[in-house]
C-alpha cells in the first residue's frame, strides 16, 4: 500500500523526500552535528551560500555574541562539509549570516503572524525546533507545530 503510493508519487515527478512528506531532508556530518548542534539546533548547510558559511567559520570566536571556536582542523572539516551541502543564490544569502534574514525565510515564513515569532516558546526565529519537530531528520510543513500544539495543517493559510 504504502509502496504504491510512493511509486505514484514518482511516477507524477516528486521525489522520495517529498513522498516522506519532508521537502527539505539535512545530511548529516557527526563533526558538524556535535560542535555545531551543542548551543542550538545544527542549521540545514543548505538555508545559507557557501559564501556566508565561510564566513561565519571564519570568524566563529564572535559568532553572535558567543565565542564557538573550533580548532583548525574540525574547522575546516565542518566548513568543507558546509559548503558540501550550501545553497545558492541571493535568496539563501544574509549579510547578518542568520538564515532568519535570509529572503528564502522570510518568503517561507511569510504566513507566520509576528505574535507567533515573539510567543514565549518560540522568543526567537533561530529557535527552528519550537515549531518544527525532528529537525535532524529534515523540515516539512506537515511536521509543523506552533506554539500551543497546534498543527499548521490545519490552519486557514495558503500555501502557494
Ligand atoms: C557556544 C555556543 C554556540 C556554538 C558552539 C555554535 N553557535 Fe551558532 N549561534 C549561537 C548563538 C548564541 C546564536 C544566536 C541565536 C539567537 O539569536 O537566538 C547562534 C546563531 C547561529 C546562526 C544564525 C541562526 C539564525 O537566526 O538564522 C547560525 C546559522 C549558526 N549559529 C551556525 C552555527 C554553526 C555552523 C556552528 C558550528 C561551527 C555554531 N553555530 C556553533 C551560539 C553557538
Ligand atoms: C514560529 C514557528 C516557526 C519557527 C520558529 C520556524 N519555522 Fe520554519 N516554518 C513554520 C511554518 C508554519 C512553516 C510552513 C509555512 C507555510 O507552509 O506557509 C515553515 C516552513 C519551513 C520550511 C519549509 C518546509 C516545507 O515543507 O516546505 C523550512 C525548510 C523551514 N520552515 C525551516 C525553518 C528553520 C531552519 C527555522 C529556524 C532558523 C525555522 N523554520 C523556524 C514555522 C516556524
Amino acid at each position: 500500500m504504502k509502496r504504491s503510493i510512493a511509486l505514484l508519487l514518482l511516477a507524477l515527478g516528486m521525489n522520495a523526500a517529498y513522498a516522506d512528506g519532508r521537502k527539505m531532508a539535512v545530511p548529516d556530518h557527526a563533526k558538524w552535528k556535535e560542535e555545531c548542534g551543542s548551543c542550538h539546533i545544527a542549521y540545514p548547510p543548505k538555508l545559507l551560500t557557501a559564501d556566508n558559511w565561510q564566513k561565519m567559520m571564519g570568524s566563529l570566536n564572535k559568532h553572535f555574541g558567543a565565542n564557538a571556536e573550533l580548532d583548525a582542523k574540525d574547522n575546516k572539516d565542518i566548513l568543507e562539509f558546509l559548503k558540501k551541502h550550501a545553497g545558492s543564490g541571493e535568496r539563501h544569502s544574509a549579510a547578518s549570516l542568520r538564515i532568519s534574514d535570509t529572503p528564502w525565510f522570510k518568503r517561507e515564513h511569510r504566513s507566520v503572524s509576528p505574535k507567533e515569532w515573539v510567543h514565549p516558546e518560540v522568543k526567537s526565529k533561530s529557535n527552528c525546533s519550537a515549531c518544527h519537530q525532528n529537525v535532524a531528520r529534515g523540515y516539512s510543513e506537515h511536521d509543523v507545530r506552533m506554539p500551543g500544539g497546534k498543527r499548521w495543517e490545519e490552519e486557514e493559510y495558503d500555501d502557494d
